[in-house]
């Protein structure tokens, strides 16, 4: 079981995309422990991009990133950070394939729609940026048995 971090950019949110964003997540069958639309300073946005510093499009970035609220989520399920990563697409919207969230809603390269956690390593950084752990919801869900197979004991 993982959790990985999701952030729904400016662009989602100003555009009105975020409730069509996050029912395919949870249409998909992934559970959202954690939501809430927040503004992010732009230390956080350093923190968070700290990879990418000194890079060409690092400045446009953060700028982006912290022009105007964004949603953040922890999305959790069995394999859900390489899951999500597949459902959001392609880095840059004019590439990514029909069918997932950057290929659909999204021509931009600079502005595309969201941000998720590309390793287990980088999950548990950035969720810590975000959440303080009490925050998160428990993981228990009424339907996990009919979302998973349960029968060996773990979720498959
Ligand atoms: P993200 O971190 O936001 O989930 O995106 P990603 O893994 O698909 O792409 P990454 O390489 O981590 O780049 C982070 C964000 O920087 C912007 N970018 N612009 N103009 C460019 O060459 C360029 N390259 C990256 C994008 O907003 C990308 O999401
Ligand atoms: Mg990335």
């Amino acid at each position: 079981m993982q959790t990985t971090l999701i952030i729904l950019k400016p662009d989602a949110v100003q555009r009105g995309l975020t409730g069509q964003i996050i029912s395919r997540f949870e249409d998909k069958g992934l559970l959202i422990v954690g939501m809430k639309m927040m503004k992010i300073s732009s230390e956080l946005a350093a923190k968070h991009y700290e990879s990418h510093q000194g890079k060409p499009f690092y400045s446009g970035l953060v700028t982006f990133m912290t022009s105007s609220p964004v949603v953040v989520m922890a999305v959790q399920g069995v394999g859900a950070i390489a899951i999500c990563r597949k459902m959001m697409g392609a880095t840059f919207g004019s590439n990514a394939e029909p069918g997932t969230i950057r290929g659909d809603y999204g021509v931009s390269n600079s502005f595309n729609l969201i941000h998720g956690s590309d390793s287990p390593e980088a999950a548990e950084r950035e969720l810590k940026l975000f959440f303080e752990a009490a925050q998160l919801k428990a993981g228990d869900r009424a339907l996990d048995g009919w979302v998973y197979d349960l029968s060996s004991g773990t979720p498959e």
